[in-house]
């Protein structure tokens, strides 16, 4: 089957043909090429590979071919490199880390089986690869951003690497630091996190290393540190890029020798803990300013994970809002549910507080309308008041006939439709413009005053296909049938 099959580029004959061994042995067909130089490309795909395993290339130029060739297909095999090439590589392909694996030689089976599980589940079709990312804790998603994040996880777990997570507040940095420890063979270790930037740097060291007896005043007791605390598990330093100077300079001896010291103790202790960091400041700037230790950055950097905003993934909040909402029944709140207009009224926010502020204004709406629908005129008004525009007859309507607000977001008005830009994160095109669709049929029925027969005229519809749409939408209910007959 094609994909099982492992693509081996080695000069050391006798190294590929163990590798070669191992992979038979564990049920993947090898591929041998001692040289890309002599191997052709024409008529392959990176998809013929699960994986791609890399020893000693001689030839550079040929190398350097092949790393493009894969990166054109974003979904490409990762590569493995054996660890003596491992750097060299990244530094001369510029390829993704998460995608150029370091592979300790000679290879445990049960490793090199688990890497290329990884890598096999990622080759599936689309359609199996969002179910089996799914079932594994992470963040919320389905947007080719999402999808990736997710991949870069489960690609770093199993290794003991630090990782590093960057993105604006709210974006879900601790949401994918407890996803890597969750799939990591420390999942059953505590995972301890640690905000760095919310601890006075003066506490800072004994909350992270504790302290002895009598340390300082008030040290009453002896006291573990957070080290301690996730001995054999995960430390999760948040906000690092807050952490003052000479903090920094204690955490850097830890990441190089892995022992510390109580506050008040010249006892060096050894940990075994995987450090995970999150920043949402740039910390390139912060070493150009002087506030971040470059050699500190360079140690936390070895994987760098970064979260992308909600406003480049627009087309996740569905998905995100039902994540979302499920969480808010399961805490004991009453079930709400979303118009599909007032989805797309979310679709034209901008999120400066990404999927934390989502996560606030479903809880908000939770409290608010338990098991109700929320149009978008429920919305609290900055959600439908920033990119949208109401239609001043509209408005007149509201005042006579105490009608919701109908919003319409602004880059949909008719006579700006070829202004509308396509979100980076694409969209769903048929949501789209049944959202639009329905937005102007409840403008025409508050200019027509819920008469129907003027609503459709308005629409430069017939009736009866106006009366049919209210039906599929749902919209016949919000327009009072009664007064539609007395008029009509
Ligand atoms: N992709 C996601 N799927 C589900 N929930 C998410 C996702 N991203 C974030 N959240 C939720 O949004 C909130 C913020 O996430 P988190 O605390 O991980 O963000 P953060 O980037 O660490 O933010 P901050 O910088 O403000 O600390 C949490 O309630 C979290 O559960
Ligand atoms: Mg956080």
């Amino acid at each position: 089957m094609s994909e099982s099959k492992v693509l081996v580029i080695d000069a050391d004959e006798q190294r590929a043909e163990t590798l070669a061994t191992v992979l038979r042995f564990i049920d993947y067909t090898p591929v041998l090429v001692s040289s890309l130089g002599q191997f052709s490309l024409d008529g392959r795909s990176p998809q013929d590979w699960t994986a791609v395993i890399l020893g000693q290339e001689e030839d550079l130029a040929a190398l350097g071919r092949f790393a493009a060739w894969l990166k054109r297909d974003r979904l490409h095999p990762p590569l493995l490199v054996l660890t003596r090439y491992h750097e060299k590589v990244i530094e001369c392909l510029g390829l993704d880390r998460s995608a150029c694996l370091p592979l300790e030689y000679p290879v445990k089976y049960t490793h090199l089986g688990e890497m290329l599980k990884r890598a096999g589940q990622l080759h599936a079709e689309p359609e199996s690869r969002v179910r089996v990312v799914a079932a594994i804790p992470g963040p919320t998603g389905n947007s080719a951003l999402i999808r990736r994040t997710r991949r870069m996880v489960e690609q770093v777990a199993p290794y003991d690497s630090t990782v590093l997570i960057t993105g604006e507040s709210g974006t879900g940095k601790e949401v994918v630091a407890r996803a890597v420890h969750a799939q990591s063979n420390r999942q059953e270790r505590p995972f301890v996190a640690v905000n760095c930037g919310a601890i006075p740097s003066e506490l800072l060291e004994s909350e992270l290393f504790g302290h002895e007896k009598g340390a300082f005043t008030g040290a009453i007791t002896a006291r573990r540190g957070r080290f301690e605390m996730a001995e054999g598990g995960t430390l999760f330093l948040d906000e690092i890029g807050d952490m003052s100077l000479s903090m920094q300079v204690k955490i850097l001896r830890v990441l190089q020798e892995r022992t510390y010291e109580r506050v008040g103790s010249s006892r060096s202790i050894h940990c075994d803990v995987r450090i995970i960091a999150a920043t949402h400041r740039n910390l390139e700037d912060s070493i150009l300013k002087g506030s971040f230790r470059e050699d500190l950055f360079y140690r936390l950097n070895v994987f760098p994970i970064e979260m992308p905003p909600l406003r480049e993934r627009l087309e996740d909040l569905p998905l995100l809002i039902e994540d979302l909402i499920e969480a808010q029944v399961r805490s004991g709140h009453g079930e709400v549910r979303l118009s599909p207009e007032a989805v797309h009224a979310l679709r034209a926010y901008h999120w400066p507080g990404n999927v934390r502020e989502l996560s606030n204004l479903i809880e908000r709406l939770a409290v608010l309308y338990p098991q109700n629908m929320v149009r978008a005129g429920d919305l609290p008004p900055r959600y439908r008041g920033q990119n949208v525009v109401m239609a001043p007859a509209a408005v007149d309507a509201v005042m006579d006939e105490d009608e919701e607000v109908v919003v319409l977001p602004m880059q949909a008005s008719s006579s700006d439709a070829q202004q509308i830009e396509l979100p980076r994160a694409g969209l769903d095109l048929k949501d789209y413009i049944e959202s639009i669709e329905i937005d102007l049929i409840r403008q025409a029925l508050q200019r027509s005053a819920g008469v129907v027969a003027h609503a459709a005229k308005l629409l430069h519809t017939r009736r009866t296909t106006l009366v049919e749409k209210l039906r599929k939408y749902g919209l016949h209910r919000d327009f009072d049938g009664g007064r539609e007959q007395a008029k009509a």
